[in-house]
C-alpha cells in the first residue's frame, strides 16, 4: 500500500521544481509583467493539473518526466493564467488568490490583464520547449490549445459571465462547468496519454474521465464557496453569491450536489480501472470529493 501523503507532498513538490525551471528571469524593460507572471505561477496551487498529467502519463506506460516537464508547466500557466483573469475587477473582482494578493491587486488591473495574456502565450513557448518526438509534442500542444481557448476553457468562462445573474438551463449549466473547469482536466488526461504514445480510443476515455473529474471539481469548489471560509480556501469564499453566480449549489442544492460529486468521480474512477490500476490516482480522487481547500 502507497503512503498517499507522502506521495502527494513527493509530486507536488516536483511540479513545483519542474515550474520553477521554465520561469523567466525578471530582468530588462518589460520587467514587470515578468515578476506578474512569475507572481501568478508561484504563489501555491494544488498544481493538480500537471499532477493528473503525470497520473495518466504513467498508467499509459510513460516513464520519461523529464520530457513531459515542459508540458506540465506549460498546463498550470494556462490554467494560473485563467485564475488571473478570473479575479479581475471586471470578472469576479476577485483580491485574494492563493493566501495572497490576486494579481491584479497586487500589481493592477492594467498589469493584471496583461500577465494573464503572458501567461497564456508563454504557456506554449514552454510547451514547445519538451524533447518529446515532434509529432507527438504537437498533438499534445493542439490538445492545450484546443481545450485552453474559446472552444474550451474560455469558452466556459464567457458563457459564465454572461449569465451571471440569470438562471441558466441545466444542459447550459452543464456546458459551463464542462468548459471552464472540465476542458483543462480533459487536457491534463488526454496530453499525459498521448505523450505516452496512446492511441486514440485510449484518449478519447481519458477525455471522458477528465469530463467527469472537472465536473466534480467544480461543483466542490461551488461547495465550499458555500460552505468554507476565506482563511481555509485562500480566496474569498462567498464570492458567488456576491457575485448572483447561479452555480450547481443553488440549482440542485447542497445535498443533490454531494451526491453528484461522489457520482462523477465514482464514474471516473471505473473508467480509469479499465485502462490500468494506479492506486495513488484513484486515492487522489476520493480524497477530492471532500476536499477542504
Ligand atoms: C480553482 O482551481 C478554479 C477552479 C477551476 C475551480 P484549483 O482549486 O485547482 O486552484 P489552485 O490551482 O489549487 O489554486
Ligand atoms: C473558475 O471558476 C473557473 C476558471 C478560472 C476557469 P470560479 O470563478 O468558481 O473559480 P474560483 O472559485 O474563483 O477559483
Ligand atoms: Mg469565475
Ligand atoms: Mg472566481
Ligand atoms: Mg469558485
Amino acid at each position: 500500500m502507497i503512503d498517499f501523503e507522502k506521495e502527494l507532498q513527493d509530486r507536488t513538490r516536483l511540479v513545483n521544481e519542474a515550474i520553477e525551471k521554465f520561469l523567466p528571469d525578471e530582468e530588462g524593460p518589460q520587467k514587470t509583467i515578468l515578476s506578474a507572471c512569475n507572481y501568478s505561477v508561484r504563489n501555491g496551487g494544488k498544481r493538480l493539473r500537471p499532477i493528473f498529467m503525470e497520473c495518466a502519463y504513467r498508467l499509459s506506460g510513460g516513464w520519461d518526466m523529464e520530457k513531459l516537464y515542459p508540458l506540465m508547466t506549460a498546463l498550470e500557466m494556462i490554467h494560473s493564467s485563467s485564475l488571473v483573469h478570473d479575479d479581475l475587477p471586471c470578472m469576479d473582482n476577485d483580491e485574494l488568490r492563493r493566501g495572497k494578493p490576486s494579481t491584479w491587486a497586487r500589481f493592477g488591473v492594467d498589469m493584471g490583464t496583461l500577465a494573464g495574456d503572458g501567461l497564456m502565450i508563454y504557456a506554449f513557448e514552454t510547451g514547445l520547449k519538451s524533447e518529446l518526438p515532434e509529432d507527438v509534442r504537437l498533438r499534445a500542444i493542439r490538445i492545450l490549445a484546443e481545450k485552453s481557448g474559446i472552444f474550451g476553457m474560455i469558452g466556459g468562462q464567457t458563457v459564465d459571465v454572461e449569465l451571471t445573474g440569470s438562471i441558466p438551463d441545466p444542459d447550459t449549466l452543464r456546458f459551463i462547468y464542462e468548459k471552464k473547469t472540465g476542458a483543462l482536466i480533459e487536457a491534463a488526461l488526454m496530453m499525459g496519454a498521448v505523450c505516452a504514445g496512446a492511441g486514440e480510443e485510449t484518449v478519447e476515455l481519458m477525455e471522458r474521465i477528465g469530463r467527469d473529474i472537472g465536473l466534480a471539481f467544480q461543483i466542490r469548489d461551488d461547495i465550499l464557496d458555500v460552505i468554507s471560509t476565506s482563511s481555509e480556501l485562500g480566496k474569498s469564499a462567498h464570492a458567488d453569491d456576491r457575485n448572483a453566480k447561479i452555480t450547481w449549489v443553488t440549482f440542485y442544492g447542497l445535498e443533490q450536489s454531494e451526491k453528484d460529486v461522489r457520482r462523477f468521480t465514482d464514474r471516473a474512477i471505473e473508467n480509469l480501472a479499465s485502462i490500468g490500476e494506479d492506486e495513488f490516482f484513484e486515492e487522489l480522487l476520493r480524497q477530492l470529493i471532500d476536499r477542504s481547500f
